[in-house]
């Protein structure tokens, strides 16, 4: 409802913005808000945006998951907007695919294929300079309109309107490859130190001789990387939470009680968390670890449907053991990652929490 987002939209970690029109002119707020601040707004035109909410509301994230046909490494999150009549983000256009399911009320989109997608010069908001309508489509509840990345498009609130975005994650080439050089970085360890033992005496000892410069070509030519490199990259780079996600841990529980609690409610994904794999590795959060074989279906099943059942833990050891003694089998040894991950606060109960 309009009142759970501008709750939500009051949130210290949650990403929210009000995008007002005032006769023409674009003005853009961003969020945590006070609560007063939506008795002031005025009756038309506003909209308010709250990013990533399939990370607060159970329920946001069950309807993302609906899109589960497309990798949850090219998904990005649920944004949702609230507008009263006459409200949006005006003209423009994305670089990412995009699902606009229409929730309560109706808003018209004015959609173009046009080439000009210059911008307005000094707005706070990517807005259009020269939108000229070429198809539009009034959305009622329970509609979705498909929009592939730079069609350009405006949608307008039809009376008070409430519109779902799932939005594509497509990162920039750029933005791959820096990422990636950070991750190498990190990652890289080459052997040997700069030796010149033939170094003849210099007229001109300020200048980096030819011979330098080559065999520092020649140690750099050793930075190589394959494709498992790169795949252990987009895991962890695709898997890292946003700069203004947090996890909360857990209250205290000893492994005792938490193989108790799997065994009776199975276990999920934290709302907030990201687990993807890649042949034998996962990652989960921008963490990964080499799935053993006895793990791995367990492992993967958790990834893809998010939450994993409490018969998945019916055969691993009887209650009256405490399985963090010295003789754990596999199957404890998979309940050992998880306690570790629910300490993180990246697993949660089904149901209690998130
Ligand atoms: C909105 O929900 O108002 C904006 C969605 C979009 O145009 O991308
Ligand atoms: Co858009």
């Amino acid at each position: 409802s309009a009142d759970e987002l501008a709750g939500l939209a009051c949130e210290e970690d949650v990403q929210a913005r009000l995008v007002i029109n005032r006769q023409g002119k674009w003005q853009v707020e961003n969020g945590p808000f006070d609560e007063a601040r939506f008795a002031k707004l005025p009756k038309r035109d506003w909209t308010l945006l709250v990013q990533g909410v399939n990370h607060h509301l159970p329920e946001a994230a069950a309807l993302l998951q609906r899109f589960d046909f497309i990798p949850y490494a090219r998904l990005d999150d649920l944004m949702v907007s609230y507008a009263p009549d006459g409200g949006g983000v005006g003209p423009h256009f994305d670089s990412y695919d995009v699902f606009l399911l229409q929730g309560q009320g109706k808003r018209l989109w004015r959609v173009s294929e046009q080439d000009d997608l210059t911008l307005v010069d000094g707005a706070p908001l990517r807005i259009l300079k020269n939108f000229k309508t070429e198809q539009e489509y009034l959305l009622e509840a329970g509609d979705m309109l498909y929009l592939p990345p730079h069609v350009a498009h405006w949608g307008i609130a039809v009376g008070d309107c409430i519109t779902y975005s799932i939005g594509f994650r497509a990162p920039s080439a750029q933005e791959l490859a820096t990422q990636f050089l950070t991750y190498m970085q990190e990652n890289l360890s080459l052997e040997g130190m700069y030796a010149d033992s033939d170094l003849k005496p210099s007229s001109h000892p300020a200048k980096i001789s030819a011979e330098m410069i080559g065999r520092v070509v020649d140690m750099l030519k050793k930075i190589r990387w394959d494709k498992q490199d790169v795949a252990n990259f987009l895991g962890s780079y695709l898997s890292e939470p946003k700069n203004n996600v947090l996890f909360d841990p857990p209250a205290k529980m000893d492994s005792g009680d938490f193989l108790k609690h799997l065994r009776n409610s199975g276990i999920a994904l934290d709302l907030k968390s990201q687990a993807l794999f890649h042949g034998k590795q996962f990652f989960i959060n921008g963490e990964q670890i080499t799935m053993q074989a006895g793990h791995a279906d367990a492992l993967k099943l958790l990834a893809d449907q998010r939450w994993l059942a409490a018969s998945c833990f019916a055969d691993s050891k009887p209650d009256d053991k405490n399985f963090a003694d010295a003789s754990l089998d596999l199957d404890l040894g998979l309940v050992n990652i998880l306690y570790q991950w629910y300490q993180d606060g990246y697993l949660q109960f089904p149901h209690t929490g998130g």
